[in-house]
């Protein structure tokens, strides 16, 4: 989040647009309390996670008391324009405050998709998620140093509340044995067959196999601990020389350094905000879709397209040659950042 304020405060700048912080989120704006941001804190800030507004889950906003309070605070403060940068919550109570009057007019409200969850519609990827996701699959391969080690099970639970995207994109590139996500529905008794199946498979006669790494949701509402109680139980006759760890990484999740994709995602996602408000847009959210695809999605993955080959060559040659609207596009945007970045 703080590479998308480096970039908000920049392109305010560019825009010459007052731009205030306001600090711990809605709970700061029903006291408002906003400030300036000053640009070179916030050029060292966009290296770490975090945000250095500060954030809160604020009860009071969502009562229509305290959104009220919000409206009046916007008109006080002299805001024209807001833009938020959150999940699912923080965007609701931005939509809740459309319709509220700036001092000029209609205030104008941006959302930007922040949450390691990826659980947001309409964007791809929420900031957070790839910094998230890279964290998961250090911790997992530091834990399979030790699964192989002693021929172990790990089952590592993972945030993600009720979506279990985190779990799933994380266990695929950790190489994991098995991910555990709320989606499929399945009940207490089937997960546990199927980790008791998984790594009775994997440790079978003749295997080579040296450790079993399960990622589980925080969403799946089955206690970690208790799928490592069941599973020991059954194993320690049949395989007893086979024991299992828990391993919750919880919050660890969610800070550290963020990744360049983040900081990239974060800039851009910001850039487009504070220009689409400029423009006069309103109660919008920036996604992260890529450009809009020319061939439809394949069948396997909403996120995959399926195109001809020959079309890609053609396509390559065209961007080198600077034939291409995505070609006239970079070439725009790498002279508009040179004026943002310069400051
Ligand atoms: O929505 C982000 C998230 O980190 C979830 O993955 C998790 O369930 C929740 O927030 C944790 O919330 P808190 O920090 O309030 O404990």
């Amino acid at each position: 989040m703080n590479s998308a304020l480096r970039a908000a405060a920049r392109v305010a700048a560019e825009l010459k647009l007052t731009l205030v912080g306001i600090e711990n989120g809605y709970a700061g704006l029903l006291r408002g309390a906003a400030g300036a941001m000053d640009l070179r804190a916030l050029d060292d800030a966009a290296r770490r996670g975090g945000t250095l507004l500060g954030t809160s889950r604020c009860e009071a906003f969502r009562t229509p008391e305290g959104q009220a309070e919000a409206r009046r605070q916007v008109s006080a403060l002299g805001l024209s324009a807001l833009v938020v940068i959150g999940g699912n919550g923080s965007l609701a109570g931005a939509h809740a405050l459309h319709g509220a009057q700036a001092a000029k007019g209609p205030l104008h409200i941006a959302g930007i998709p922040a949450s390691i969850d990826n659980d947001l519609g309409c964007t791809s990827m929420a900031i957070g998620v790839d910094t998230a996701m890279n964290t998961i699959v250090e911790a997992c391969d530091r834990l399979c140093d030790t699964a192989t080690a002693h021929r172990r099970t790990f089952i590592v639970e993972v945030m993600g509340r009720d979506c279990g995207y985190l779990a799933m994109t994380a266990g695929i590139a950790a190489g994991a044995d098995m991910v555990l996500v709320p989606e499929t529905g399945r009940d207490e008794a089937s997960i546990v067959e199927q980790v008791i199946a998984t790594v009775e498979r994997a440790y079978a006669d003749g295997s080579s196999r040296r450790r079993v790494l399960i990622l589980k949701a925080e969403g799946v509402k089955v206690e970690a601990a208790a799928i490592k109680r069941a599973l020991d139980e059954r194993t320690k006759v049949k395989m007893p020389d086979v024991d299992s760890r828990v391993t919750v990484l919880g919050h660890i999740v969610r800070g550290g350094t963020p990744s360049a994709f983040d900081r990239l995602l974060a800039a851009r996602l910001a850039n487009a905000a504070l220009r689409g408000v400029f423009a006069g847009l309103s109660n919008f959210m920036t996604g992260w879709v890529g450009p809009t695809p020319v061939h439809p999605a394949s069948t396997f993955d909403p996120y995959i397209v399926l195109a001809p080959l020959g079309e890609v060559l053609q396509e390559t040659a065209r961007i080198l040659r600077g034939e291409t609207e995505i070609a006239a596009w970079r070439a725009r945007v790498y002279r508009e950042v040179e004026t943002v970045l310069d400051r």
